[in-house]
């Protein structure tokens, strides 16, 4: 579905992502983990065609996509969350889905303006669409609520709803658990199986190793923009330089301090 090869990104003195090869299999859960600062978030950002990457190449669904624009990239099927919840937080849970679906559809801004009966037809399309799409991710009933005002894991599912309205071939999912308690976490676990089970294929950027194990069918890691590893979650997060990247190497005084516990 996806290939990057060499992709690297510098911001002035810092490569951020360098000479990332990755694929993602159609039907898949990849896992994305590493440390803070990793680059994992600018990977995602050069995907969806934020940055343009200073080397390297990306086909998606058997093109190219490392020169298109990010609405281009949008358009061919792939649609992701943000780290920090970007929301209308003014507006309400439906418009804020339907935003997701902005260009998407076909009669266009002429119409719009016009006020054809395709236009008035779309609208409501849309909206039917979105609404399906807000049940799917578990907040019928919410609709007219503003999105302010949902706790952050249904802010988070909103998100969600957003990006999967247009029914993605790929959705990117950047820390959809960052600040939920363990029920929040099972709750997202199990809403992410389900959109892999409608066929979307997921990349999911995680910190949370227990989740990760238990949801990918593979895993990569990212430590200092370089991929060290990459395959099946068990035998990857057991690997000494994973071990290493997230826990620093084992002092004496930590052997100590372990022996003690
Ligand atoms: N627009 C930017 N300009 C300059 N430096 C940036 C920019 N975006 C990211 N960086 C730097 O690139 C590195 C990778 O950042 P990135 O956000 O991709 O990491 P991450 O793996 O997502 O980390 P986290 O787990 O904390 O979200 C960091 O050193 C960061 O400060
Ligand atoms: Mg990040």
């Amino acid at each position: 579905m996806l290939k990057a090869d060499g992709v690297t990104k510098r911001f002035g003195g810092l490569t951020a992502v360098n000479g990332v090869g990755l694929e993602v299999r159609k039907g898949e859960i990849l896992g994305l983990i590493g440390p803070n600062g990793a680059g994992k978030t600018t990977f995602f950002n050069i995907l969806t065609g934020i940055y343009k990457p200073d080397g390297g190449t990306i086909s998606f669904d058997g093109r190219p996509i490392h020169a298109l624009p990010s609405f281009r990239i949008a358009r061919a099927g792939m649609m992701r969350t943000f780290q920090n919840i970007r929301l209308l937080k003014e507006e309400s849970v439906l418009d804020n889905v339907k935003v997701g679906l902005f260009g998407k559809t076909g009669s266009g801004l002429w119409a719009a303006i016009l006020g054809l009966r395709s236009a008035k037809r779309e609208e409501e399309e849309v909206t039917a669409r979105s609404l399906a799409t807000i049940e799917r991710v578990g907040l019928k009933g919410r609709e007219r609520e503003a999105a302010g005002s949902l706790s952050y894991g249904d802010q988070r599912r909103v998100e969600i709803a957003r990006a999967l309205a247009s029914d993605p071939k790929l959705l990117l999912l950047d820390e959809p658990t960052a600040g939920m308690n363990a029920a929040e976490v099972q709750e997202m676990t199990d809403l992410i199986r389900a959109i892999r089970g409608k066929g979307t294929t997921i990349v999911l950027i995680e910190h949370n190793v227990a989740m990760v194990t238990g949801l990918c069918d593979r895993v990569a890691v990212l430590v200092h923009g370089e991929k060290i590893a990459d395959g099946e979650p068990e035998s990857v997060i057991a690997k000494p330089e994973v071990v290493e990247a997230y826990l620093g190497k084992p002092d004496e005084e930590v052997i100590a301090v372990a022996a003690h516990s």
